[in-house]
């Protein structure tokens, strides 16, 4: 049976990178995004380019009941999705007294639910198959939750709970799940504000086109889970050797916004 893969967030950054790496080595693909006009673009590159299959199927995953219904559009076109990579995710940065309540249940609701519920639906046919293989895209924060994204943190913290633990479950059923935690990334995700945070001064981000070629690695053959670069392992190593509290205040130095 050929692979078939699906990417959530394969309009820009590190899933149309993906997308674009997965299609060169001639994988079929289903690609999600809100963005209609952007997929339909990548759909005729990537097909022309590399004699591919795209399906595109542009929906909003930070609604409730997207995750059911894009599983069940997808199985009613007779596709049988073999990888599942869970990479949509958006970012809220702010004082949580002052960041807006609704922009934060549904980025709870796009990065934690929409994961859930995709990696539910699409598992039980992987398991049938006793084959499948799902990437869930966390971050450097899943362990370092930092001070302006309390929220975004917790939701990234969840991806690496959730996959760590589906992970161990799975063991032995032929179904694979893996989690690439990325740092700092060049992409539509970071807003002005995010850009002037000192973190970003000390942590240049990298290019999606990077990490997209570890993603693309973890995804077809790689185990457990991956930080992106050697710097973001060491700094995800700090709070083994520093006092939470001090830890705390260098990471709320990070995240606040550079004075020039
Ligand atoms: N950039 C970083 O610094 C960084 C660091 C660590 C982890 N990450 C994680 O990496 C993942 C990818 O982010 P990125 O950096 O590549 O950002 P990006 O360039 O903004 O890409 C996000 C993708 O998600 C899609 N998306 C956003 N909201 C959606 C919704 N409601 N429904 C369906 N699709 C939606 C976007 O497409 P549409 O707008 O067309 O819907 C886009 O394709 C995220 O999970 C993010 O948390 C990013």
């Amino acid at each position: 049976m050929n692979d078939l893969i699906l990417i959530t967030g394969a309009s820009s950054g590190i899933g149309y990178e993906m997308a674009r790496l997965l299609s060169a080595r001639k994988f079929n693909l289903v690609l999600v995004a809100r963005s209609a006009t952007k997929l339909e673009a990548l759909k005729r590159e990537l097909e022309a380019r590399d004699g591919i299959q795209v399906h595109i199927f542009p929906c909003d995953l930070g609604q409730p009941q997207a995750a059911q219904t894009l599983y069940e559009k997808v199985r009613q076109r007779g596709l049988d999705v073999t990888m599942l990579v869970n990479n949509a995710g958006v970012g809220v940065y702010g004082s949580f007294s002052d960041t807006d309540l609704e922009a934060e249940l549904s980025m709870i609701q796009l990065n934690v639910s929409t994961v859930v519920a995709l990696s539910k639906y699409f598992l039980q046919d992987m398991l049938v198959q006793k084959r499948g293989r799902i990437l869930n895209v966390a971050s450097l924060l899943s362990f370092l939750p930092f001070p302006y994204y309390s929220v975004y943190s917790a939701t990234k913290s969840f991806v690496l709970a959730f996959s760590e633990t589906l992970t161990a479950e799975l063991e032995g059923t032929g179904v694979v799940v893996t989690t690439l935690c990325p740092g700092p990334v060049d992409t539509a995700f970071n807003t002005e504000a995010m850009w002037k945070t000192n973190a970003y001064k000390a942590n240049q981000p990298v290019s999606p086109a990077a990490v997209a070629e570890q993603g693309v690695q973890l995804l077809l053959t790689g185990t457990g889970k991956k930080i992106v670069g050697f710097n973001n392992w060491f700094i995800s190593q700090l709070p083994r050797i520093t006092p939470s509290a001090i830890m705390m205040k260098i990471k709320k130095n990070l995240a606040s916004q550079r004075s020039s």
